[in-house]
């Protein structure tokens, strides 16, 4: 378990190559980054440019190869990518991976529980809350809810595990840019409530509004814009 003092996300010499037999891509070359806690970052770049690579690393759900990530000055390696997983990071996925079939309170409790939290109905109905949804939305089927509310869900699942880093690939990639500057000021909020918050979004324009620190992804090299 993380120590409940916020600590930051490094990122060192981070280099990752996919090699599917015919080609070799650098998808990562050197990357240094240093998150801070209770700051909301944006990476933003083209398509093909390492971002969700980058995320795959920083979530633990892929390997690393070259260089390190750190949090609180210790090695994910050392951590270890389950625990990583479990109890320092969750996605937030543009698809929102929720299950249609089961309301949107449903969906939150399923974190709750993965997380080791029980099935908290209340908390489940307070996280709802805290991402603006009511008590009647909270209990609709998440196919019948809009793609903004869908996505409120989804983070308000990935709150669920109180987790000190939150991360979201395009999470506003499938919604107009009204719902979009709103869902980032839900991720703007979470920030300022201590934890780490990096988003990937295409929109420069939105990264600015919400007042994140935006990194550019290019080929692979990100730097501060
Ligand atoms: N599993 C994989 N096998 C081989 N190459 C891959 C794999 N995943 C990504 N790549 C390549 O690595 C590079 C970086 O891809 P990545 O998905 O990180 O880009 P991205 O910035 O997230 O793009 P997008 O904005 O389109 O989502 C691209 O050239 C891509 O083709
Ligand atoms: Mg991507």
């Amino acid at each position: 378990m993380p120590s409940t003092k916020p600590q930051s996300l490094q990122v060192i010499d981070l280099v990752h190559t996919y090699n599917d037999g015919s080609r070799t891509v650098d998808a990562l070359k050197k990357v240094n980054v240093k998150f801070e806690p209770g700051k909301l970052y944006a990476i933003v770049g083209e398509s093909g440019s390492g971002k969700t690579t980058l995320i795959s690393l920083l979530s633990a759900l892929d390997a690393i190869q070259s260089g390190d990530i750190t949090y609180g000055g210790k090695s994910i390696r050392e951590i270890g990518a389950q625990q990583f997983r479990q109890h320092y990071v969750n996605v937030v996925f543009q698809s929102f991976n929720l299950i249609k079939y089961m309301t949107a309170r449903e969906n939150v409790e399923v974190g709750l529980d993965f997380s080791g939290h029980g099935n908290d109905k209340d908390r489940a109905y307070e996280l709802l809350a805290d991402v603006g949804l009511t008590h009647k939305e909270a209990d609709s089927l998440t196919q019948h809810l809009s793609g903004g509310q869908q996505q409120r869900v989804a983070i308000a699942r990935a709150m669920a595990g109180e987790v000190p880093i939150i991360i979201a690939d395009e999470p506003t990639g499938n919604l107009d840019e009204a719902t979009e500057t709103k869902i980032l000021q839900i991720f703007k909020k979470i920030a300022d409530s201590g934890k780490i918050v990096i988003i990937v979004t295409h929109s420069q324009k939105v990264a600015s509004s919400a007042h994140a620190i935006v990194y550019e992804m290019r080929s692979g090299v990100l730097k501060r814009k």
